[in-house]
């Protein structure tokens, strides 16, 4: 399909976060002419279609991400099969990890998230077969629960569509510029002028981000697992994490999920999808974290695979306009939680209508602006260890 040859907003990726622009930013005016570039519409083959776990937390050491996510349940909630409202646990298995959550609890609490510091019984009365009856407490949070990111998507996709978006399947290879502004983006199957450009490529942010500013996106490797298939329980379990041990699970139904950050941080080179090919040491990951599973459980790694997400330095994402290039706008890095709030605070920047400061700031794309890209990649990998505990840049 030839692509057509101008466009008000050009969005480049189709992934969850840029259909969820191409959703806002048609959604109280449909007069504006957007048009979403996909390098592959078949399937979702960037991180939206590998990251089966879907868990959204919406708690966060950040108090911008906390209000990011509360906004984005409030929309997947309105998808069909979006949303799965199971609630989640996190779960301490020390002092220091109990400390820990009794500090979220107060923090979460004056946020306005209901939580409640529950005792091992309740734990393993709510997710018997994720989380052991002995010596541990845990935080419940009833209002978080696990999203289906292919899902939103396609629903995000197809109400845009229905708003009058075009999507078509390309290879955005630049982006054009001149006189301190965008000018259109060139594609596999032709060049397509717009005064507004939006990236919205996930882990390949950094191929079409050849501009004076470093983007510290850096995609790296992360193994999930499922195990046997099993009967479908007649309780619904809450998803669980156990922060000290950088280590999640869940019930997707007919089989467990698991998945473990306590490995080395491994950068990747994604070519087309971000399914990464599986790392030998990942097993001894998944096998360290396994032991936090009740034994009879059972659960053992029946389907593992790499799946690929970026990283920032200070783990918060990148949404915003990129200095120097007006009208060219960035929004990556950002997780399934925090992507419809994302989105939707982004196509309020585009249409000029009023947004909030704290958010522009913490999430600006040049807050990196003078800083070494080589260490800002430390600092980016250095993260993945410590992915259960954010702040916020100052
Ligand atoms: C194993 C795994 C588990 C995860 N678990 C969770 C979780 O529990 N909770 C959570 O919140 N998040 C989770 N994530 C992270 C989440 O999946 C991502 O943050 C999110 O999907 C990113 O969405 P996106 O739209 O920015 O990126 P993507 O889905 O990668 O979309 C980017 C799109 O851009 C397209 N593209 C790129 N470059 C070009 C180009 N030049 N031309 C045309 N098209 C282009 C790609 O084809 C792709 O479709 C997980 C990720 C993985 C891999
Ligand atoms: C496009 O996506 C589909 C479905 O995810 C996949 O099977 C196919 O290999 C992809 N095509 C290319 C060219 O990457
Ligand atoms: C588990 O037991 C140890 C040793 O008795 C104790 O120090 C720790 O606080 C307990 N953990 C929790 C979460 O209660
Ligand atoms: C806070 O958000 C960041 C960025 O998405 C994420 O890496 C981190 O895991 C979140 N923290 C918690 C406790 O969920």
């Amino acid at each position: 399909m030839a692509a057509q040859q101008s466009s008000d907003i050009v969005i480049v990726g189709g992934g969850i976060v840029g259909s969820a622009l191409a959703y806002f930013l048609l959604s109280f005016d449909d007069r504006k002419k957007v048009t979403v570039v996909e390098r592959n519409l078949s399937g979702f083959e960037g991180s939206t279609g590998y990251a089966p776990p879907g868990f959204v937390g919406q708690f966060n050491e950040s108090e911008v991400l906390t209000r990011l996510a509360i906004d984005s349940v409030g929309e997947y909630l309105k998808v069909p099969g979006g949303f799965d409202h199971v609630g989640g646990l996190e779960v301490a298995t020390s002092a220091a990890g109990l400390e820990n959550l009794k500090w979220r609890l107060e923090t979460a609490k004056d946020r306005g998230l209901e939580a409640e510091l529950i005792s091992a019984e309740k734990a393993a009365d709510m997710a018997p077969d994720l989380v052991k009856d002995d010596n541990v407490s845990a935080l419940y949070f009833p209002s978080d629960g696990t999203a289906n990111p292919p899902t939103i998507a396609s629903f995000f996709r197809s109400e845009a569509r229905a708003r009058g978006a075009e999507i078509i399947q390309a290879e955005v290879t630049e982006i054009s510029r001149s006189d301190g502004r965008v000018n259109g983006a060139m594609t596999s199957s032709g060049f397509i002028n717009a005064q507004t450009v939006i990236l919205a490529t996930g882990i390949w942010a950094r191929n079409l981000c050849n501009f004076d500013i470093p983007f510290p996106i850096i995609p790296v490797a992360h193994p999930y697992m499922y195990g046997e298939r099993h009967e479908t329980k007649p309780y619904k379990s809450p998803f669980v994490r156990y922060p000290e041990h950088h280590v999640y699970a869940r019930d997707h139904g007919s089989f467990f999920g698991l998945g473990s950050y306590d490995h080395r941080p491994l950068p990747e080179t994604p070519k087309t999808s971000a399914h990464g090919s599986w790392v030998k040491d990942f097993d001894k990951t998944l096998d360290r974290a396994l032991k936090l599973i009740p034994g009879k459980t059972n659960l053992v790694p029946k389907e593992k695979f790499n799946g690929i997400f970026s990283m920032t330095p200070d783990n918060m994402p990148l949404v915003g306009e990129i200095p120097g290039t007006e009208g060219l706008y960035i929004a990556a890095a950002v997780w399934v939680t925090h992507a419809a709030g994302s989105a939707k605070f982004l196509s309020q920047m585009i249409k000029g209508e009023p947004i909030d400061a704290t958010v522009q700031k913490a999430l600006d794309p040049s807050r990196f602006m003078g800083r070494d890209i080589g260490s800002l990649e430390r600092e980016s990998l250095h993260c993945y260890n410590s992915i259960y505990s954010t702040y916020e840049g100052s």
